[in-house]
């Protein structure tokens, strides 16, 4: 890229050129999330993916967001800046393997976390995100069993929240396990007024000690309304950017993870960069293209999601 080029300018333009819509996750790097149309949780990109106008998608975020975003919308380009932006959790359930663990409870109603391939959501019944989870469980009758996947923690959580039968697949983020308890409480130690504020993908030891749970949205919601002025935030440090720029007077110190060699930065997250997303817009690649058979297998359980979240 010819480093003379203004990017947030040249980004601007190709939007208006290609009738593009720019989509990002919160996790995003501060100068993406600037740029773009619409930031967001996973189910809120879902429902704007379901319902832009726009010809082309561009998407700031993982693998599996993108992909969701080509299901919903067959007929548009969908781009990705770094087609190597995947999901530890999404990558811990293979569908092979998965179809063979769900052939074993033949009984069971699978709900699985949007964080997964296409291959899984074609195995699964209904998709739900860490926003709407427990409304998705609760919308299937009580003695219904369920099998989870693909995150254990947040399965526990849920199990525990709604008392449910629920089997769970054995997967989890490498960015939410990563949270040293330990130094978690020596913060709130040194910061008694802090609020610890946890993604459900964490650990079941960090959740006791939260003092709020919830999506990255969810997140973002509760440190804007809440009173406190310090809060310790226990999931990828992109959050921070809208926390501060939402509530320049408040203090946000982003959770440590348990050894000084650790990050709580997403490494899948964190391949996309401006000048990534620049080219991608230009050069119109990487594309997300899917078998059909497939994208119709994984768009019923998502169309179950937003019927049940619209
Ligand atoms: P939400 O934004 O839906 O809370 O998801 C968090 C996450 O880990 C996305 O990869
Ligand atoms: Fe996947 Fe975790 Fe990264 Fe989210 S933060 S994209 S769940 S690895």
């Amino acid at each position: 890229v010819d480093v003379r080029l203004d990017l947030f300018a040249e980004i601007a333009r190709l939007k208006k050129e290609k009738k593009a819509v720019v989509l990002a996750h919160y996790y995003q790097e501060p100068d993406i999330q600037d740029v773009a149309d619409y930031i967001g949780d996973s189910l809120g990109l879902a429902q704007a993916a379901a319902k832009t106008d726009a010809d082309m998608i561009v998407f700031a975020g993982v693998h599996f967001m993108a992909e969701t975003a080509k299901i919903l919308n067959p007929g548009k380009k969908v781009l990705l800046p770094d087609l190597k932006a995947g999901c530890s959790l999404a990558d811990s359930a293979p569908p092979a393997l998965f179809e063979k663990f769900k052939a074993k409870y033949p009984d069971h109603i699978v709900i699985s976390y949007i964080n997964c391939s296409a291959g899984i959501k074609a195995l699964s019944d209904i998709i739900c995100t860490s926003s709407n989870a427990e409304k998705i469980i609760e919308s299937v009758p009580k003695d219904q069993p369920i099998i989870f996947a693909p995150d254990r923690n947040l399965g526990a959580y849920l199990q525990k929240k709604t008392g449910r039968d629920m089997v769970l697949w054995n997967g989890a983020c490498m960015v939410h396990e990563i949270f040293s308890l330990e130094k978690i409480l020596n913060l709130k130690a040194k910061h008694p007024g802090a609020k610890v504020i946890a993604h459900p993908e964490c650990e079941a030891p960090i959740l006791e000690v939260a003092d709020f749970i919830g999506s990255t949205t969810g997140l973002l919601k509760f440190s804007h309304k809440d009173p406190a002025q310090e809060f310790i935030v226990v999931t990828e440090t992109g959050i921070l950017h809208q926390m501060q720029k939402e509530n320049p007077n408040k203090t946000f110190i982003p959770a440590p993870p348990n050894n000084a060699c650790a990050c709580n930065d997403c490494p899948h997250m964190k391949l996309n960069t401006l000048e990534k997303l620049y080219l991608c817009m230009e050069y119109e690649q990487p594309e997300i293209t899917m078998e059909e058979n497939l994208r119709l297998a994984a768009k019923k359980p998502i169309d179950r999601m937003l019927e049940i979240s619209a």
